[in-house]
């Protein structure tokens, strides 16, 4: 049986060309980039071109692109570069819808004397702006505010906030694994300081992040070692990686209109057919605001962990809450954040689009979820004859 990938925001398709450009690398150029022969020195040639090409896509200069294993490292070494440049300021704000990457070390450094501030979100997923800027004070290091949600794809609005958190003199730093490739993004025009993409979400593999740092932000290596990446991330480089990096990057520009319009209409039929087919469905998240391939709906009165393993019966693939979560019985914390009642939580489904899908892949979608659902509320405790129990 075919899969049906709709999980992209967990993780993509490495896409034919990315493999294609990074597969010399593996065999025949194997040299270290680091060399003085000619054979290290060639490669160390294609990384300056992928350092390039990573810069276009995110409108920025090839030195402010750090290219590190992960988006995890990326949004660490952020946090902790900035920690570590303003040793006196104890207070960092985020949010309570990040990604574990910024939440978990967020929990972790409230545990080991730093004031952590989590920003609110309404019932859309939007942020309380005053209650950011209220809580912005001189003993504020570092803020960082994910640019769109990999669980409801609500965008949040970066831009203004990090031109408010500039003008105070403090640093700003985004996650935008979710983001890039998806929507357009120009550092230049920018007051992000630091921003942070991952590989696998775009169609390069698993293992390779970079993390953009401004020209002049104060910043402190968090792996020591060795002189790659200008000395602000030691260890030999990840080559072929980092050559498919570039080579996605250049692919992101290229089909960023294909995403903001094919995928876009595909992720609302979906939407639109689920929500007409399915009685008591809902979205999460803001349905204005939003990244063009994702859509979260809540089917209530039913389990996710169940709608999934009847999708994947039929081959399709999406996610309950985030990857990340859905190991757990707890509903996802962002849609807790969100106060969407528990079992509305439960029951929600992402679907995440690629540029790989098609409207055969829709329709087949759209035909199975409706008797999929019908089934399980038949078997659930709240739910008889139709209607809530
Ligand atoms: C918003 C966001 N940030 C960070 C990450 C972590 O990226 P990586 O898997 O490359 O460590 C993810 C992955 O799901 C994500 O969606």
């Amino acid at each position: 049986m075919k899969a049906i990938y709709m999980d992209n925001n967990a993780t993509t398709r490495v896409a034919p060309e990315v493999v294609e450009a990074m597969m010399p690398y593996f065999s025949d150029l194997y040299g270290n980039p680091s060399s003085m022969h000619a054979f290290g020195g060639n490669v160390g040639a294609k990384l300056t071109e992928a350092r390039e090409n990573v810069a276009s896509l995110l409108g920025a200069q090839p030195e402010e692109i750090l290219f590190t294993s992960c988006g995890t490292e990326s949004d660490s070494t952020a946090i902790q570069a900035a920690l570590q440049s303003n040793p006196d300021k104890r207070h960092i704000i985020t949010t309570r819808v990040e990604h574990p990457a910024i939440k978990s070390l967020g929990e972790h450094l409230a545990n080991n004397g730093y004031r952590v501030t989590f920003v609110p979100v309404d019932r859309q997923g939007r942020l309380d702006l005053d209650y950011l800027y209220k809580n912005l004070s001189d003993d504020t290091a570092i803020v960082s505010v994910m640019w769109a949600n990999n669980e409801t794809g609500t965008i949040f609005p970066v831009e203004e906030i990090a031109r408010e958190v500039r003008s105070r003199g403090i640093v700003f730093h985004t996650d935008a694994v979710q983001a890039v490739g998806k929507i357009p993004i120009k550092m230049a025009d920018s007051a992000v300081d630091m921003l942070s993409l991952s590989g696998h979400k775009l169609h390069a593999p698993k293992g390779i992040g970079v993390l953009y740092v401004r020209k002049g932000t104060k910043f402190a290596p968090f792996l020591m070692g060795g002189h790659q990446e200008g000395g602000r991330r030691a260890g030999t480089e990840n080559t072929s990686s980092i050559i498919g990096m570039g080579r996605a990057a250049q692919l992101a520009l290229d089909s960023m209109e294909d995403e903001n319009t094919r995928v876009k209409a595909m992720r609302d039929k979906l939407e639109t057919e689920l929500l007409k087919r399915v009685p008591a469905s809902m979205i999460n998240g803001d349905p204005e605001n939003r990244l063009p391939n994702t859509t979260s709906i809540a089917f209530e009165y039913i389990e996710g962990e169940a709608i999934l393993l009847l999708m994947d019966q039929h081959g399709i693939c999406a996610s309950s809450g985030s990857a990340c979560t859905s190991g757990s019985l707890e509903p996802s914390h962002v849609l807790r954040a969100m106060g969407v009642p528990f079992t509305a939580a439960h029951g929600s489904i992402r679907f995440s689009l690629s540029i790989y899908n098609t409207e055969e892949e829709i329709d087949f979608i759209i035909d199975k979820m409706p008797p999929i659902i019908e089934r399980l509320r038949q078997m659930s405790p709240f739910w008889k004859d139709g209607q809530i129990s």
